[in-house]
């Protein structure tokens, strides 16, 4: 009898501790003034994109202006003096966000506990290289980095593959991180929608923050297809759909989307590189929505894994219209496709089926 009392009284006490503990915790998330830093991986980080990422996401435009962060940064050893030239200049820009900076050549390293993984090295195009031979090349690095991804980041690591084929490196790093959940998987197709806004905004000489819902759908290939028919602009009369204001359907079904599919060829001609800062933007733009949630109303472009949704295959990663709520995305739903945006959206999703058979050829 006297036992059972003692047990009891044991675990009033063992209740009690659990009880306060848990409410000292509660209450020191209120109370204290500085949150946890985010670890963010960039790899490729002492190429182009990621000379012009890591600032941006050391100053708190990716992830808010109260979220301090760590650097993680990858490359390979032919550049490891480069990026540890861009660590240095990390540390001498003395950001207040900046928490610590990890670069290192080795991928379980740069892997190594991170909340969100930017993936923009890969292996370029070079002259005289055939398709198969690049989807080879990046087949394989992909195929590796996966594998680091899976074993060694955060449980609830987003993932979002910039570098060339985007969406295809995509679908290679989500079939070799089957632990990872494929809706953490994404591609950037952000920069082809602010690059369709764009051109609206020259048309109508409007501010961006008055045109929203455009969408690129499918591939971030010169098939993807920039689509205006749901887009609106805010006047001063109120909301109003985007062809109504052009009132030039020819314009927007020709050379509107004919400029935006080839406007990274464009920035190549006038550079002599390709688009590096406007990349490095959508990259951050793409992220933020996705962990801070899009405005009501408003949806984004981004490659995501594809549900079935639109008759899009499933299984491909297709960009779509999202919004996100709650570091989620979701498909938005119930849009009217007419005859010409089918077409065009199959045909880019035609393209991403052949360029998965390529990347599975290359796998075997
Ligand atoms: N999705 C998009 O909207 C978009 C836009 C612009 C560029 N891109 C693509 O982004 C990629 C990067 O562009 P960039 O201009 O920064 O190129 P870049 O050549 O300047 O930099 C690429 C970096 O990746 C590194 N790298 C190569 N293999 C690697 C590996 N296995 N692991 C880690 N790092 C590796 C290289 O050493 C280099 O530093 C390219 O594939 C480009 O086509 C995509």
């Amino acid at each position: 009898m006297e036992n059972v009392e003692w047990l009891q009284k044991g675990l009033v006490v063992l209740l009690s501790i659990a009880f306060f503990w848990k409410l000292i915790r509660y209450m020191w998330s209120f109370l204290k003034t500085e949150k946890d830093p985010v670890r963010v991986l960039v790899t490729g980080a002492a190429g182009q994109i990621g000379y012009a990422i890591v600032p941006m996401i050391a100053r708190g435009v990716m992830l808010g202006l109260d979220q301090p962060v760590i650097l993680h940064l990858l490359d390979i050893e032919p550049a490891a003096e480069a990026l540890n030239g861009v660590k240095m200049e990390l540390i001498d820009a003395a950001f207040p966000l900046l928490k610590g900076v990890v670069a290192t050549t080795d991928v379980v390293e740069a892997c190594k506990d991170v909340n969100i993984a930017i993936m923009v090295g890969g292996f370029p195009r070079k002259e005289g290289m055939e398709r198969k031979d690049v989807m080879s090349k990046n087949v394989s690095i992909y195929k590796a980095q996966a594998a680091a991804l899976e074993q060694h980041a955060a449980a609830d690591c987003k993932v979002l593959v910039v570098a060339n084929p985007a969406n295809t490196n995509a679908l290679v790093l989500k079939e070799f991180a089957p632990s990872i959940p494929e809706k953490n998987i994404t591609c950037l197709t952000r920069l082809d929608h602010n690059r369709a806004l764009g051109q609206i905004l020259e048309r109508l000489n409007a501010h961006v923050s008055d045109v929203k819902n455009v969408i690129i759908w499918g591939n971030h290939s010169s098939t993807q297809y920039p689509d205006v028919n749901h887009a609106t602009v805010t006047t001063s009369s109120g909301g109003k759909l985007v062809r109504e204001l052009v009132a030039d359907d020819n314009w927007l079904n020709t050379d509107f989307i004919a400029t935006v599919q080839q406007r990274g060829a464009a920035i190549i001609k006038a550079r002599k590189l390709s688009s590096a800062l406007s990349a490095a933007s959508a990259a951050c733009d793409h992220i933020r929505d996705w962990v801070l949630g899009t405005p009501k109303g408003t949806w984004v472009s981004m490659g995501v894994y594809s549900d079935g949704s639109y008759g899009i295959q499933p299984g491909l990663i297709y960009s779509f219209p999202v919004t996100c709520e709650k570091g989620q995305w979701s498909i938005v739903q119930g849009l009217k496709i007419d005859e010409f945006s089918r077409k065009k959206m199959d045909a880019t999703a035609n393209e991403l089926i052949e360029e998965k058979s390529l990347a599975y050829s290359c796998l075997n």
